[in-house]
């Protein structure tokens, strides 16, 4: 039988336009916007109305970079694809692309099939993957083809973590040659860790061990050294490269000037870069170790670069990179030695309000914000317009934003499964008050309606600016 929902009187903001119209749903899907008040949406029935008055109807939001369960630096990511994914909506996002891990001496397909079990029947929203490459040969590039095939469209390599996902000049440039040809994306970790494995080990024999020294040895220009090296052998082999997690203003300047060539360079950065600093690396006691991730945070000066970069193009999305690990018995596995402090930081509730804020800030427009955080990260990694749009035929992924609201970011009161928040006491203005997924309430009047299993792979086209 078909559902009809009905969600009237707010103002719907795509990354496009601003309209004040009511939106009608069938089966999952949009299937029409009218004006308010117009002959069309008064016609309109419904079996269900959700009043938006006073608020905005949003697309939900795309978050392109996840880790749930992510086994790494000697334990796991604390969030489940069950708890990180209701956290997720939560926070308005309705779509997340994970990465699935090949492991060393193991083929692509073991590690995929690895995190579709993981995800598989857990997931409250809709969810994709990525595959981080570990081990690039013969056999894996052949099946980097199968997988673009299958909707597991980008891929990313490391060129930090040597002796983990580390891979080396050669290795990358093969890969991107066969994304050239096969239409894949490569995503890259763009940090020098051959050269950043002697800083740490020179820091730790001075006796220099805290949270603070991991933000000092990943240097700002080991992060641009590798995004240039990164975007050049991309022109060699003919392909595009997208850089996750910048937070260099060095590295941004390396992004622009790739582009300014025309040449299909793109850049992503997360929440941290933009609110956090090594401010919060350098806090007393253990404490820096909360927001130990990387590419580390910067200090505070950098955060206009990559402001900048939003507002210019330069960088085209912002995504979580979420990877919360537990300050008490995970973070502390590093007390003592940085080194040994598992990356990662939890935010995947947080980034829609975070950008939010950034609006009210002056930072960004409001379309530029659901143009950075839902339209382009599902344009990028081939979702668009199933997802990242309010549009007839798109996916009724669909959020009813409070944009008076306020709120105090708090563990306290997050649905993250991390006892901690990087924005511990940040008052930010507006917050998510309904979330459809696929027109099914996920959360309603803030209560949460959804269910694990509700959330559906989603097969991914290829990135959606290249053609
Ligand atoms: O610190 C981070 N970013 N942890 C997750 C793994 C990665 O490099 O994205
Ligand atoms: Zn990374
Ligand atoms: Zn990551």
């Amino acid at each position: 039988m078909s559902t009809r929902t009905l969600i009237r009187g707010g103002l719907v903001v795509t990354a496009a336009d601003e309209l004040h119209a009511d939106v009608l749903i069938e089966d999952g899907r949009v299937v029409a916007l009218a004006a308010h008040g117009s002959d069309t949406a008064a016609g309109w029935t419904a079996d269900r109305t959700v009043d938006a008055t006073d608020r905005y109807v949003l697309p939900g939001g795309v978050d392109a970079h996840t880790h749930m369960e992510l086994p790494f630096g000697g334990t796991s990511a604390s969030d489940t694809f069950e708890t990180g994914t209701r956290a997720a909506a939560w926070g308005g996002t309705t779509t997340i692309v994970d990465f699935a891990v090949q492991s060393v001496g193991h083929s692509l397909r073991e590690g995929l099939d690895t995190w579709y079990a993981k995800a598989d029947g857990n997931c409250v929203i809709d969810y994709a993957f990525h595959m981080i490459l570990s081990d690039v040969n013969e056999q894996t590039l052949k099946e980097m083809d199968k997988l673009v095939q299958e909707g597991i469209s980008s891929f990313k390599l490391f060129m930090a973590y040597p002796g983990v996902f580390y891979s080396d000049d050669g290795r990358i440039l093969r890969a991107m040659q066969r994304s050239a040809d096969n239409g894949g994306l490569i995503m890259m970790h763009a940090e020098n860790g051959i050269a950043i494995d002697v800083l740490v080990e020179q820091a730790l024999a001075r006796g220099e061990t805290d949270p603070r020294y991991h933000g000092e040895v990943r240097k700002a220009l080991l992060e641009a050294e590798a995004t240039h090296r990164a975007i050049q052998l991309a022109r060699v082999a003919g392909a595009p490269l997208y850089v996750v997690h910048v937070s260099a203003e060095e590295a941004v300047a390396e992004i622009a000037a790739a582009r300014d060539k025309g040449l299909p360079v793109f850049g992503e950065t997360c929440p941290q870069y933009l609110f956090l600093s090594t401010d919060n690396l350098a806090e007393p006691g253990f404490e820096g170790a909360k927001y130990v991730c990387s590419t580390p945070l910067r200090p505070k000066e950098h955060q206009a670069a990559l402001w900048r970069g939003l507002r210019t193009n330069d960088l085209q999305v912002v995504s979580t990179d979420h990877c919360p690990f537990c300050f008490v018995g995970q973070k502390d596995l590093g007390r003592g030695d940085f080194s040994k402090i598992p990356n990662g930081l939890p935010g995947v509730e947080n980034r829609m309000d975070l950008l939010h804020q950034a609006v009210v800030d002056g930072h960004i427009s409001r379309r530029r914000w659901i143009e950075i955080a839902c339209a382009t990260p599902a344009r990028m990694f081939g979702l668009y317009p199933q997802k990242g749009t309010i549009a007839p035929g798109a996916d009724a992924d669909i959020v009813i934003y409070d944009p008076h609201a306020t709120q105090i970011l708090s563990a306290e009161t997050h649905h993250m499964n991390v006892d901690y928040s990087a924005y511990e006491g940040k008052r930010v203005t507006g917050q998510v008050e309904t979330v459809l997924s696929r027109g099914e309430p996920v959360i309603e009047q803030r209560k949460f309606t959804g269910r694990a299993g509700h959330g559906a792979f989603t097969p991914r086209a290829t990135c959606q600016y290249l053609n």
